[in-house]
């Protein structure tokens, strides 16, 4: 199982960023078949939930089409070949978005702010895409309790910095009451998640989010994908029996804004119980 950041460690806002290796840009599991034909029906029936562009993110979206063509036949040939012929009438970013299991972001700067230009999301969690198109990372990231305070300057220095030759990538997680990937409703504070009866660990998932960011060297624009895992936590302690014990200290000291967003005001206590007596 991939990516398992819970270490005991008290959960802290960072941007803990590490230097992406460039071959394993992209990631495609046993899922692959299963992600793409629900990006595609997603697209069919709800295109303006999970797509928006705007005209500035064109040319950044025509080179995320090439690299990632590029990227798939030269890493997984078997699977470029086999894919269906791409519509010529869609947007690049959709047309790259179906080929893989990433939501795909574009940002361009404008105004000396980076802003969100072009956007495949299919697979939010528990965010609107409709709401932050066009917006600038302090803005999509309004919602987000102490982001301004603790790493919005970071984060924008970060991406003023990025290069071609450097491209990064982090890890998000939280736990979820549903295993979907398409979590489009924003959380409605402050009680969000519920474990409706049932055993916790197979009614609570942990997901993941894998980012990756890396700077177009044509356009100037970043690419940032989001590939999202998860898993019931039941399987996680198989495969980490570590995790159950780990998970309570790192989420016990979690300040109450924090548990708002994470929408885990109901299930902290049960949470934590729970793993305490692993
Ligand atoms: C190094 C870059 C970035 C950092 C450090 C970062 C950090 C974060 C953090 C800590 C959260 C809260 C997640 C949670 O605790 O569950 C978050 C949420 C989010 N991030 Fe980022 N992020 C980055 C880049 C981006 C980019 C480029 C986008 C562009 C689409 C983006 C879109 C979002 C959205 C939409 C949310 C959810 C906000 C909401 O609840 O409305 N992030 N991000």
């Amino acid at each position: 199982m991939k990516y398992v950041p819970v270490d005991g460690k008290p959960e802290r806002l960072q941007i803990g960023a590490r230097v992406l290796d460039l071959t394993q840009w992209l990631e495609v599991d046993v899922h692959y078949a299963r992600d793409v034909a629900e990006k595609r029906a997603l697209m069919a029936t709800v295109p303006g939930q999970v797509f928006a562009a705007l005209p500035c993110g064109l040319k950044g979206s025509e080179e995320v089409l090439a690299l990632v063509t590029a990227h798939l036949s030269d890493r997984l040939p078997a699977l470029a070949e086999s894919l269906p012929a791409n519509d010529s009438n869609q947007h690049p970013l959709v047309r790259a978005a179906l080929t893989v299991q990433e939501d795909l972001c574009v940002m361009s700067l404008v105004d000396g702010e980076w802003i969100l230009s072009a956007a495949s999301v299919c697979f939010p969690n528990r965010w609107d895409l409709r709401a932050k198109i066009g917006r600038s990372l302090s803005g999509i990231h309004e919602p987000v309790p102490d982001y301004a305070a603790k790493i919005g300057a970071a984060t924008n220095s970060l991406f003023h910095k990025l290069t071609v030759e450097r491209p990064i990538w982090r890890l998000n997680w939280t736990i979820m009451d549903s295993p979907a990937l398409h979590q489009p409703v924003p959380v409605p504070l402050p009680d969000a998640l519920r474990l409706t009866g049932g055993d916790l660990a197979e009614n609570l998932w942990f997901r993941r989010e894998r980012q990756t960011l890396r700077k177009l060297p044509q356009s100037g624009d970043i690419l940032f994908t989001i590939r999202t895992y998860t898993d019931a936590l039941a399987a996680v302690v198989r495969h980490d029996p570590d995790f159950r014990r780990n998970l309570a200290s790192t989420i016990a000291e979690v300040d109450q804004a924090m548990v708002y967003y994470k929408g885990w005001a109901n299930i902290k206590q049960q949470l934590l119980d729970w793993s305490r007596v692993g």
